[in-house]
């Protein structure tokens, strides 16, 4: 259980005659929005019964979270490859699991979906889970395009159902500390950013090669989250991509032709001169790939005329941010502690937020922009111009 699980759980015990008026308006307010979620209420804790659909690699990550959550039930697991979602099953000991969604949502009856299935088929599987009345945690991209995700949005507004996305990187107490820094004027006059992730590509399904897929959906998600996340929304992109590897060896599979994007660099305008510069790729020498936290270098990293700030490993498993600036010119380390954030609880945040209306800083509205991004990113490449961006979201993040 993290720090944040146990401090919640502290939160919510009964209310006690000490209360104040304030506190126990809270309290009270945190209950509505207990049962307005469909959770169920014990003695002392709150559980969403949850399904969960796509049983592939990442379900390996999260369910692990969710069964220790305290504020989640698993009930129902689903695949399209039914023998994975029974593996599940049995592995995490949840009743009920079926091979297709429909089955899914006639059976045992729950109020939170979390998508981990393919990319390119979270879009169709929120909205029937929005139009049966369930919250939403979704793995990226939220949908395929901006205007199907923001009609999403809308839907789950007027179904007065909550839907998210991944990646939360905005909640490590390493993007506070930089948002913190940035906010202070620490840097001066912020010029330019760089952020990169890479590694030499999953070899387990093939979406991510095919259209809708893509190292910019897949990794680049992530740092473009963090950067807009300090920098504020960006307003235009121009982009190259390229396609360096184009067939691939896929388990199970065997060759398949590369469509989209495994090379990606793009430029974002954010407005007031800020200038960042992105990349992501399938083809990046990479010997930490999933462990994070073998890489040690700055991924991210931010200049201006009176500082620089830079994240020692990746954004979804910060270790710490280095600062310098004219008053203390040598690099020095902060904000080396997790306290408890790991990128694989989004969903239990969200669980979190359904059962005790503790908001999170990951919203819709950035997943969205991140989104637009990407969209942008791939016009910027088709036409050779620079693309102006529509979308936007709640900033700064404060935490
Ligand atoms: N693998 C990781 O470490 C990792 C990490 C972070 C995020 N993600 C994200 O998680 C998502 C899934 O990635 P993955 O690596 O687990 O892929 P995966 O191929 O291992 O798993 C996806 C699963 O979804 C199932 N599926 C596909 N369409 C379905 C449908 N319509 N109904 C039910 N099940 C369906 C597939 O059969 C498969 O078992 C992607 O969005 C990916 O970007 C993956």
């Amino acid at each position: 259980m993290t720090n944040m699980h146990k401090r919640a759980i502290k939160s919510m015990k009964p209310a006690s005659s000490l209360l104040n008026r304030r506190e126990f308006a809270k309290t009270t307010l945190l209950a509505g929005a207990a049962v307005a979620s469909g959770a169920v209420v014990g003695e002392d804790i709150k559980r969403i019964r949850t399904g969960v659909i796509g049983c592939g690699s990442v379900s390996g990550s999260y369910l692990p979270v969710l069964s220790k959550c305290p504020y989640v039930e698993v009930v129902s697991l689903c695949d399209i490859r039914p023998e994975r979602a029974r593996k599940r099953a049995e592995e995490f000991k949840v009743a009920h699991h079926y091979p297709h969604i429909d089955k899914m949502l006639a059976g045992e009856p729950f109020d939170f979906l979390i998508d981990l299935t393919d990319m390119q088929e979270h879009e169709h599987l929120n909205r029937q889970a929005l139009e049966a009345g369930k919250h939403v945690w979704s793995e990226k991209p939220i949908a395929n395009s901006l205007a199907a995700g923001q009609e999403l949005l809308r839907f789950s507004r007027q179904k007065n159902r909550r839907l998210w996305g991944a990646p939360i990187t905005v909640q490590s107490p390493q993007f506070a500390f930089m948002a913190r820094t940035l906010a202070q004027g620490a840097l001066g006059r912020v010029a330019a950013a760089h952020a990169d992730y890479g590694h030499e590509g999953p070899n387990w399904s093939s979406f991510f090669y095919e259209k809708g897929g893509g190292s910019m959906p897949d990794l680049m998600v992530y740092n473009l989250t963090s950067l807009t996340g300090l920098l504020g929304p960006a307003k235009h992109v121009t982009a190259m991509l390229s396609i360096v590897t184009p067939e691939r060896d896929i388990t199970e599979k065997g060759k398949i032709k590369v469509t989209e994007e495994d090379n990606a660099m793009l430029l974002l305008d954010h407005g007031k001169g800020v200038i960042a510069h992105v990349q992501s790729g399938f083809n990046y020498f990479n010997p930490h790939g999933h462990d994070g936290s073998g890489e040690q270098r700055h991924t991210i990293t931010i200049v201006g005329s009176g500082g620089f700030i830079g994240l020692v490993g990746y954004d979804w498993a910060p270790q710490g941010v280095d600062v310098a600036t004219h008053k203390q010119p040598k690099l020095e380390r902060h904000a080396t502690d997790a306290e408890g954030y790991i990128w694989q609880q989004g969903a239990a945040l969200a669980a979190e937020c359904l059962v005790t209306g503790r908001e999170l800083l990951v919203t819709p509205e950035q997943a969205l922009h991140v989104l637009e991004i990407i969209t942008a990113a791939r016009a910027s490449q088709e036409t050779g111009k620079r693309i102006a961006l529509t979308s936007t979201f709640k900033w700064p993040i404060v935490s």
